[in-house]
């Protein structure tokens, strides 16, 4: 799809780091924006930030894992706008770092309703706007954690799975139903956001996150020893509105991605069946 001033983008977890980026980039675009978060004095902080000459910036507080408050959000958006031309399924959430055994159900749930819920409430409440429409593209965002294992954090890794899988899903039933509608999944590997700090505000009672570090910088430092590149919110947005605009289905923002992505593909080939 091409982005064009004017038109209309939602962004979930839109009150910072990645989903901020996007909705920066949308606005500088020219193309209205809701902020979509499930921290309102964060959606306020950042509206102040985006709102521009020729352009609406909406506020919107969200909790992604409730179908209503999703449903909510695309009455809310149309019922001002008219219309809706990207949506970005991005808000995330993480948890505590144990192998798969030791996450607890709380963990769980929390994960699948943020990660899982939160996609399949934003398609089942917008796909129906932009198959009306006739237009319509949602980018939602997983990880390279939804392309690789990732031991340590099996339910972000066994959630961000289900993102990709259901986006590649998501655009053949997109495209069958209207050639112009159509989905991406965006896979970043590290960006430099507070996903940690975020996660601790919103987690539900009782469950566990990383704890925050005292020693930010030293923590990037082996993170990048650990991963490579670092990318800002920012420079993801670019590449993945470009992305968009190519109609890419994977969007892989970070160089380093290609390796593990590589390896785990290669191992799925060795292990197909011999043809017959
Ligand atoms: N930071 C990274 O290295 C990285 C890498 C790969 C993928 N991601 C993914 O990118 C997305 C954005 O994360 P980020 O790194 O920008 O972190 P972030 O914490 O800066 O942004 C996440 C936003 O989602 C919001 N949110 C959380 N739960 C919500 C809910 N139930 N309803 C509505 N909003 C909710 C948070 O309030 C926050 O503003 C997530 O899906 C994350 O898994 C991040």
């Amino acid at each position: 799809m091409k982005i064009c001033a004017g038109q209309v983008g939602v962004v979930t977890g839109g009150a910072s780091g990645i989903g901020y980026g996007l909705a920066a980039a949308l606005a500088a675009r020219g193309v209205n924006v809701v902020i979509a978060d499930r921290r309102r004095d964060a959606i306020d902080r950042v509206v102040e930030r985006l709102v521009r000459p020729g352009i609406e910036v909406l506020p919107v507080e969200v909790d992604v894992s409730d179908a209503s408050s999703v449903q909510k959000l695309a009455e809310v958006t149309v019922a001002r706008f008219g219309r809706v031309d990207l949506v970005c399924n991005n808000a995330g959430v993480n948890g505590k770092a144990a192998p798969i055994w030791e996450q607890d159900l709380p963990t769980w749930n929390w994960l699948v309703g943020v990660h899982l819920y939160g996609l399949i409430h934003g398609v089942r409440a917008f796909a129906p706007i932009m198959i009306e429409q006739g237009f319509g593209y949602f980018l939602n965002t997983a990880s390279i954690g939804g392309l690789i294992p990732l031991p340590g954090l099996g339910p972000y890794n066994a959630t961000k799975h289900a993102v990709v899988g259901m986006t590649e899903t998501l655009d053949q039933e997109l495209r069958a139903a209207c050639p112009a509608l159509g989905a991406s999944v965006l896979c970043p590997g590290l960006v430099e956001t507070s996903l940690k700090e975020t996660s601790a505000m919103n987690r539900p009672v009782g469950v566990e996150t990383v704890e925050a570090t005292s020693d930010v910088s030293a923590e990037r430092a082996s993170l990048r020893a650990a991963w490579g590149s670092v990318l800002t919110p920012a420079d993801v947005a670019e590449i993945a509105l470009a992305g968009v605009e190519a109609r890419r289905l994977h969007i892989l923002p970070n160089n380093d991605s290609a390796a593990p992505v590589r390896a785990r593909v290669d191992r799925l080939i060795e292990d197909l069946p011999e043809p017959q």
